[in-house]
């Protein structure tokens, strides 16, 4: 029984490495059109063993939302496009979704939002989004009369289709054809203090746009960034000029408080030969940064200073799923419970140490040495550095957040050098250590100021 040894090592690993440390923020979708699925209270532990803080599922599996049970794990359920007309035409109907697939679970399942439909507003089929928010009204009617209201939220998640125009970001636009169904969703979610909800996926972006400047842009990696025009912000990569772009399109409906949660986002590890850029190695990397980028809480330009609630998709590859091979591909983990890859969400503290890939010899001793960005570097460069170095949890940047010793001056070049040598001198004072890409380069100049001290070696 191989793998009920596998299982109980598994929990054992798990029971020695929860230490708690999820992260609200980072979600991630349990998708199941597969045939091969680890039984739910596997997936349940799996989740506990790292540090995603969310679960999204499609329908309202009783058996994972009751493994999921006391673990802390925000879980949002879905409504099937199909359920959407006879919850909105009867209100019975609305309660009795409530009654079978919410109140057996909560709260000690935490159910903490109920998705109406997937993507179903688009331009020129109006057959289900006429339907849609009588739906979630309903819905939200009944969860109230169980004492819920609030507790849960009702949202509906749309495909980035709904925008008919998303660059610059500040010009973000939905659809005029699409404003007699949104605008009174909107108003929906504004009452009920519930999110806007979004699928942006970066992949697809680089799909219509296949350049290499393109791909570092998507991936998060160096890249000489893109200035808007509109308002002068510099966005360093693609996900956060998505978001930005849905946030301008609220902001022109007088919405611009509302929350926006990223329901779907993620990239594949393999595709058709056609599906330019699904590869392991940006998968790996868009998955990466894009968790180092929401631990550093740096946010986007038009909402810094916090992350938006991310799904990554996906939990497990899909093999059932139709279409092209990536479809079947944006898995984090593969059924049998390995990683497809390591994008860093093990809860443990150790695995956030990279072990270093160059030679392991130590450095010959020489003069006091510290790591700063090189002149030429662009900001939104500097920004990449600093995403990654504050989100690897290797370092504490609270000195460079607002009230520390090295906030002021408040540039991201001033913060990039603090991070980065911070992480030099941490890691390991080793040339590999101070390179980002080719971004970095020793001093033997001591860069501390007044108050904040860079952290050097001295012979
Ligand atoms: C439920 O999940 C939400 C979202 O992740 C989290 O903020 C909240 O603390 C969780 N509640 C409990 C009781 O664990």
């Amino acid at each position: 029984m191989a793998s009920h040894s596998f299982l109980l090592q598994l929990s054992l690993i798990i029971t020695a490495l929860h230490t708690a440390v999820s992260q609200p923020f980072i979600g991630v979708n349990y998708g199941q059109v597969a045939d091969d699925l680890p039984a739910p209270e596997v997936s349940a532990e799996l989740l506990k063993s790292t540090t995603v803080g969310k679960v999204r599922l499609y329908g309202a599996d009783p058996a994972i939302i009751k493994a999921l049970a006391n673990s802390g794990i925000g879980i949002v359920i879905g409504v099937a496009n199909g359920d959407i007309p006879s919850l909105a035409s009867d209100p019975d109907s609305a309660t009795q979704w409530v009654n079978a697939n919410v109140l057996p679970h909560y709260p000690e399942s935490n159910i903490t939002l109920i998705a109406v439909g997937n993507e179903i507003i688009k331009s020129g089929d109006d057959g289900l989004a006429s339907q849609l928010l009588p739906a979630m009204q309903n819905v939200q009617n009944a969860l109230n009369s169980a004492s819920l209201g609030g507790k849960i939220k009702v949202s509906t998640v749309h495909s980035m289709a709904v925008l008919t125009q998303s660059e610059p970001p500040s010009a973000g636009s939905f659809d005029p054809a699409l404003m007699d169904i949104l605008q009174p969703l909107v108003a929906f979610l504004k009452n009920n203090e519930s999110p806007f909800a979004i699928n942006p996926y970066p992949f697809f972006a680089y799909q219509s746009d296949p350049r290499p400047e393109t791909l570092a842009f998507c991936l998060f990696q160096p890249n000489s960034g893109r200035v808007d025009q509109g308002n002068g912000n510099v966005y360093s990569n693609m996900l956060d000029a998505q978001v930005d772009a849905v946030q301008s399109g609220l902001s022109s409906m007088g919405m611009e408080d509302m929350e926006i949660v990223i329901a779907e986002t993620g990239w594949p590890s393999r595709g058709d030969t056609n599906e330019v850029g699904a590869t392991l190695e940006n998968a790996r990397a868009y998955n990466g940064n894009l968790i180092a980028h929401l631990r550093s809480m740096v946010g986007t330009p038009s909402m810094p200073g916090k992350s938006v609630d991310t799904f990554i998709f996906a939990l497990y590859d899909e093999d059932l799923k139709p279409g092209p091979a990536s479809e079947r591909a944006f898995g984090l983990f593969k059924t049998d419970l390995t990683m497809s890859y390591d994008v860093g969400l093990d809860n443990s503290a150790s695995s956030h140490k990279n072990p270093p890939t160059g030679p392991v010899t130590p450095a010959p001793k020489r003069e006091t040495e510290w790591c700063i960005p090189k002149v030429e570097v662009s900001e939104a460069q500097l920004q990449t550095n600093v995403d990654y170095i504050c989100g690897s949890q290797v370092i504490d940047c609270g000195p460079i957040q607002p009230g520390g010793a090295c906030y002021e001056p408040n540039t991201v070049l001033s913060h990039a050098a603090f991070a980065m040598n911070l992480y030099y001198q941490k890691v390991g004072r080793n040339p590999w250590n101070c390179d980002f890409s080719q971004t970095a380069m020793l001093t033997s100049q001591n860069p501390s100021y007044s108050a904040c001290v860079y952290p050097g070696e001295s012979t």
